[in-house]
Parts: structure tokens; sequence; C-alpha cells
């Protein structure tokens, strides 16, 4: 799987985004380690902060699909790659990356795209070993 194919099927989830008060369009591709990839977008609500982001709605498909890593995963939205994955989004794809140097891959419609790796999105992350110790 292509970087630029995990962007185009973001791009395609994005369609779907139901966004009527924000109307920013968001859509997500995940990788699973199965193999598949599972795509999702973000889901307003009229109680504003029940909205669910387009990468945990990727995440939580594969979840529920019982495929518990990824190894790369594309965001996309907005003109250019500046629609960064927020912090609940981060901590959620931080305890489902395959390890700290699975790629992000933030992209705009412009086509620019920005790669960084998970642990530098989100460094010192809270994590199941701790509460497992
Ligand atoms: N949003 C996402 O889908 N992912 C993020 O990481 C940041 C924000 C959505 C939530 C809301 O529907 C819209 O973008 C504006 O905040």
């Amino acid at each position: 799987m292509e970087k630029n194919e995990l962007i185009a099927l973001a791009w395609q989830a994005a369609e779907k985004a139901y966004a009527p008060y924000s109307n920013w369009q968001v859509g997500a591709a995940v990788l699973g380690e199965n193999g598949t990839v599972y795509t999702g977008c973000n889901i307003e609500n009229a109680s504003y902060g029940l909205t669910n982001c387009a990468e945990r709605t990727a995440i939580f498909k594969m979840v529920s699909d019982g495929c518990l890593k990824f190894t790369a995963i594309a965001v996309v939205s907005g003109e250019t790659c500046n629609g960064y994955p927020c912090g609940a989004c981060r901590q959620v794809m931080s305890e489902f990356a395959a390890g700290g140097s699975v790629p992000v891959y933030i992209s705009g419609k412009d086509g620019s795209c920005l790669t960084a790796a998970m642990s530098d999105l989100l460094p010192y992350a809270f994590e199941k070993e701790t509460l497992l110790k």
C-alpha cells in the first residue's frame, strides 16, 4: 500500500463527512496489520461535544473488525497539509499504532503532505504499560 493510495482512500472517506456545523470535512485511512485499509470521516452532532473525528472513526472500525494495530495512517482535510490530528486522536492513534515510527501522512487538497512519526506527534504518550505494570 503506497502512501498516495492511502491518501486517496482518505479523501474518498472525507466525502462522507457529516459536518453540517463546522463544514470542515476530514477523512482518514489506516492500514491495518492484517493488510486491510479502514477508512473514516468526521461525524458531528447537534450536541457538539459528541463529535467523532475521522481518525477515531477509522481506528474504531479497525478495532471492531478485530485488528488491533495499524502500520500507517493518512489524515486529510482542507487546502494544505495543516489539518493536524487533534490531541484526543493522537492519544487514540498512539494506543493502536504498531510502534512509534508508524508514519502519519497529513495532506491537503493542494497535494502537499507532511509525514510525521507517531512518536513525534505524541511524545510521552500515556500508555497501556503504565497501567499494567
Ligand atoms: N476533526 C477531525 O475529524 N479530526 C481531527 O483530528 C481534528 C478535527 C473534525 C472534528 C470536527 O468535525 C471538525 O473537524 C472541526 O473541528
